[in-house]
């Protein structure tokens, strides 16, 4: 524990909640200047709610997310998922369409398809977390995402890419595994690659299913195919690898002639 946890550790036994929440708040704010209000509203509210207790700091910059670890007050290191509402071409976009009356709910409605993201990453995480070592998802509110953290001390377990596999064999059976896991719940991961598995000391963890979608999705089985061959072409390079057809219906269980 470094000193500020053992400040805040402190303040919270001495009951001072109100005081301690915004405290962390603001350091939020100075620590990394990337907040913008609603989403320090949304993290406030979530500490409020006792299912976050400090965000300590950032494990990664993405595109469309930022992750973040902290605590919860049961002292369990958490992730934090951030989904971006600033991204800088909507601001781009915004300054120019903000002022036409026609457009004046565009923001609200931007907001609404990044919580929609949010909310599609917590419902997979929700509908496979009995089934795959994914991160257990503890909740969602707006574009924050709350969920176990897969590491310890704030380092995240590294990304298969990174790491490489273990025993490429076994690795391979299970990343198939999952894919096929996932399939008979309906789910397609949709961005599945070496980048979205986390290698744990006993596991492979899938993360990141912001994009995954059920396969009654039109193009279910377009993001099905791709998967399959991320997953084949990552680990053809270090072990031979069945063909497409014979991976696809291993999964789907469908014969192929
Ligand atoms: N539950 C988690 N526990 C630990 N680290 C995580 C967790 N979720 C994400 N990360 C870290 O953040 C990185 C990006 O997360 P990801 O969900 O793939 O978002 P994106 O690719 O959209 O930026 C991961 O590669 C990993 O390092
Ligand atoms: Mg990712």
């Amino acid at each position: 524990m470094n000193s500020v946890d053992k400040f805040y550790e402190r303040e919270f036994k001495k009951g001072l909640k109100q005081e301690k929440m915004r405290k962390g708040t603001e350091t939020l704010k100075v620590r990394d200047g990337v907040f913008d209000k609603s989403t320090l509203m949304t993290l406030y509210d979530l500490i409020k709610a006792g299912k976050l207790d400090t965000v300590q700091g950032i494990v990664s910059t993405g595109k469309e997310a930022n992750v973040f670890w902290g605590y919860a007050p049961d002292g369990k290191e958490v992730a934090i998922k951030i989904y971006r509402i600033s991204a800088a071409t909507f601001r781009n976009m915004w300054q120019y369409i903000v002022q036409d009356p026609r457009f004046s709910d565009i923001k609200k409605q931007y907001r609404q398809v990044v919580f929609a993201w949010g909310r599609r990453e917590f419902k997979n995480l929700k509908r496979l977390e009995e089934y795959l070592p994914v991160p257990k998802p503890h909740i969602i509110l707006n574009n924050v995402l709350i969920m176990e953290f897969l590491g310890e001390g704030g380092i995240a377990y590294p990304q298969l890419r990174i790491a490489g596999p273990d025993d490429p064999e076994k690795d391979f059976r299970t990343v198939m595994s999952y894919v096929k896991g996932m399939y008979k719940e309906g789910i397609v991961h949709a961005d599945l690659s070496e980048y979205n598995i986390l290698v744990g000391p006993k596991k492979l963890h899938p993360i990141d299913y912001s994009q995954g979608t059920v396969m009654r999705n039109p193009m279910a089985r377009q993001f099905l195919i791709r998967d399959i061959e991320n997953v084949k072409r990552y680990f053809s390079k270090f072990i031979e690898v069945p063909d497409m057809d014979i991976l696809l219906g291993q999964v789907t269980g469908e014969k192929n002639e």
